[in-house]
């Protein structure tokens, strides 16, 4: 099997490298290409995506993704910026279901921003639409208006087909879980999301072993910390999903601990975690590098079928935990490369 490493920009790289250090350990048969991407790629060959990046991306089993985003590019038109190329990947593979879940450690109660009886709580996931609505709708810009101001748009939209797609995902995900599916939308202003929600009703007939709850995002953002425990799986748009999920992130202690799995119609997978590239940190070796060992785990299961190793990998994390490693994030002092150290010896 061929996995597609791209590791990026910032900690990027710091974060993926023990993530192969521990596949290497679990997946022993895995075979590593690497290719650079964002804006380590623009920097090397002038554009944040080259086309032999996508071509290793399409003809891997699966792949790696770090971050990318570098504040050096921040000003450049945006077709040459670094995050147009993990959106350029998402939309080019197809990989319209992200899978965000969050689920708290036990011993990392204290490490919650919520009071640690309302964090214990949190097992969900959170199912993001990846490849539609106002991140690629169309038509945007920046245009003078008549009065000689500039105005700037951007266009919501969502076909019924792409709703109905991921309003699946998120019923199978429900199934296999606690048969919860709580769909969040703005229907009360929106019109994309008030077919999102009359499509997602269509849809749960053929779902009647699923409780199905609508729940608009401004709530569903307050329910986060107010009672995170209510959730199980929540299925979302692409803006929606990528604002709640960080949010999701700090209930359960680190934006340093999500994961993710970016799926296809056919099981195909771009895994990374769901942190950027924080400039803020890079170089420093103060990364948690859990999110990207997590996202690893989630490679095995959805794209390699290897649940096995998966839930090694999983368990690795948590024993390390439970024996007090604590990155930065954390609370800690333990270094990027260390908390890998940690995980290896607990597998
Ligand atoms: P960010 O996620 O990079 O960082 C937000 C904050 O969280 C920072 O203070 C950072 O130090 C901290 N943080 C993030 N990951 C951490 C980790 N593993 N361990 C410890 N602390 C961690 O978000 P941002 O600062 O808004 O964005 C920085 C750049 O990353 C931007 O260019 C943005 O576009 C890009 N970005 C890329 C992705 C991606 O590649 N999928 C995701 C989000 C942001
Ligand atoms: C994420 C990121 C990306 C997004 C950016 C970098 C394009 O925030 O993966 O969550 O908004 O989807
Ligand atoms: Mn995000």
């Amino acid at each position: 099997m061929l996995i597609a490493l791209l590791p990026g920009d910032g900690i990027g790289p710091e974060v993926t490298a023990q993530a192969v250090r521990v596949l290497e350990q679990v997946a022993p048969a895995l075979r590593f290409e690497e290719a650079p991407v964002g804006g380590a790629a623009y920097k090397a060959q002038g554009h944040p995506l080259p086309p032999e990046t996508l071509a290793l991306a399409r003809r891997a089993d699966a792949i790696l993704f770090g971050a990318v985003g570098d504040p050096d590019c921040d000003r450049l038109e945006r077709a040459l910026r670094p995050e147009q190329a993990i959106l350029g990947l998402r939309k080019e593979l197809g990989l319209f279901a992200n899978l965000r879940p969050a689920k708290l450690f036990a011993e990392l109660a204290d490490a919650s921003a919520l009071r640690p009886e309302v964090a214990r709580a949190i097992d969900l996931v959170i199912i993001r639409e990846l490849t539609g609505d106002v991140y690629f709708g169309q038509p945007r810009g920046i245009r003078r208006t008549e009065a000689g101001l500039r105005e700037g748009y951007d266009t919501m939209r969502y076909d019924e087909a792409e709703i109905a797609r991921i309003a699946r995902v998120g019923f199978e995900t429900a199934r296999a879980r606690a048969k919860r599916l709580c769909s969040v939308d703005k229907a009360n202003v929106l019109e994309t999301s008030q077919l999102w929600r009359d499509v997602v009703i269509e849809v749960a007939a053929d779902y009647p072993d699923i409780a199905l709850e609508h729940m608009y995002v401004d709530n569903a953002a307050m329910q986060l910390v107010r009672n995170p425990g209510q959730f199980d799986v929540i299925v979302t748009g692409n803006l929606f999903g990528d604002i709640l999920s960080d949010q999701a992130s700090m209930c359960v202690g680190s934006i340093g601990l999500l994961p993710s799995a970016s799926l296809d119609s056919a099981g195909k997978g771009l895994y990374e975690p769901i942190h950027g590239s924080a400039p803020d940190i890079a170089g420093q070796g103060r990364a948690n590098p859990l999110a990207t060992i997590l996202s690893a785990a989630m490679m095995l299961r959805y794209s390699l079928n290897d649940a096995a190793g998966a839930d090694r990998i999983e368990a690795a994390v948590a024993r390390a935990l439970a024996a007090g490693a604590r990155s930065h994030d954390l609370g800690g002092d333990m270094a990027t490369e260390a908390m890998g150290d940690a995980v290896l010896a607990a597998l």
